[in-house]
């Protein structure tokens, strides 16, 4: 196995966000691996919850994701150094019995926690609370995760592509939008201090969505928000049935220019149609949104709005931008 070289990225909000880093129902009994700027993090479930350290044993700097949970310890796989879910090391299978433990043998712990279903973890100090998502717990929705999908691209660009409307009829011809209808309405954009969000945004789909009872196609009216740098969500209705599909988006910045994406999709229709129409749906969608992401440049997000061509169609895009600079984001843009 080889192990890329990483570069820790510093990000005074990003560090201190929450991001999704795993689906939470395959997180079981072996640990796992992840990075999270550039820093590898060891997720294990004990029976206290889940937990989240620095991949890194303080002995001889050993990957502590490779190991194994033992009484509710992380076990390393080198010399079997027992981490408690303090961090704190409680035991060294080859120092004699009843000897101290040396105080600084002890493993960096980040803040974790599991809600939604994912595990998110802030490998500094959370300002905000998890992003929320009430239609996951709403016994009228129906919650489905779709992804993990990995990009090649800033986190950035794939929030931003999240929130455009004008690339569906293109990117998504004949799924969710056809060309001969590409003109937008003329929409506000609504800014609060955690949020940017957009509504009533009418959008004509030549084909009507899986599960809908309408054969033919139909125009749905989508609200659109980002509430956290790398988290956004948006909801679907079909104002003639009230059926109404959910997405909460988020991605985790794995490096600079190589995020991976997490996706909870609720709906509170079709319930009786197989989740897998579902998740092969948003996989195709999303196949055609890294294809073009992928190939964006600058690879990072300009801030500065002269750098790429922004139009007034692109209010949502540009207040997104904006927003960023605010909070002072750094990595993922420039
Ligand atoms: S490197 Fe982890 S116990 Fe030695
Ligand atoms: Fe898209």
């Amino acid at each position: 196995m080889i192990v890329m070289a990483l570069q820790r990225l510093h990000d005074p909000v990003l560090e201190n966000d929450w991001h999704a880093v795993y689906l939470a129902s395959e997180l079981k009994e072996q640990p796992v691996g992840v990075i999270i700027l550039g820093e590898r993090v060891a997720l294990y479930r004990s029976s206290k919850g889940v937990h989240a350290m620095q991949d890194l044993c303080v002995h001889r700097g050993a990957m502590l994701s490779k190991g194994w949970v033992q009484n509710d310890a992380l076990v390393c796989p080198y010399h079997g150094w027992q981490y408690d879910s303090s961090g704190q090391c409680v035991c060294i299978p080859a120092q004699p019995k009843g000897e101290k433990i040396p105080p600084r043998a002890k493993a960096q712990l980040f803040h974790c926690e599991e809600k939604y279903g994912f595990i998110w973890v802030c490998i500094g100090e959370p300002t905000a609370p998890l992003p929320h998502f009430d239609e996951f717990a709403n016994p009228e929705f129906r919650p489905l995760p779709c992804g993990p999908y990995k990009v090649a691209a800033a986190g950035t660009r794939v929030i931003e592509n999240f929130t455009d409307f004008a690339h569906l009829m293109f990117v998504h011809q004949n799924l969710l939008g056809h060309p001969d209808y590409a003109e937008l309405p003329d929409f506000e954009v609504i800014k609060e201090k955690e949020r940017i969000y957009i509504e009533h945004i009418p959008i004509f789909q030549p084909v009507a969505h899986s599960g809908s009872d309408k054969s033919e196609g139909t125009t749905y009216v989508y609200r659109k928000e980002v509430y956290r740098p790398l988290s956004a969500r948006l909801s679907k209705a079909d104002p003639s049935n009230g059926q109404t599909l959910w997405i909460m988006l988020t991605v985790l910045p794995v490096a600079a220019e190589e995020c991976i994406v997490h996706m909870m999709v609720s709906r509170n229709y079709a319930f009786d149609v197989d989740d897998a129409n579902f998740i092969r749906f948003q996989d195709i969608v999303f196949d055609q949104d890294a294809k073009v992401i992928e190939t964006q440049k600058p690879e990072l997000l300009p801030l500065d709005l002269q750098v790429e061509l922004n139009h007034k169609v692109d209010r949502f895009s540009i207040a997104y931008r904006r927003w960023l600079r605010e909070l002072g984001v750094k990595v993922g843009v420039v």
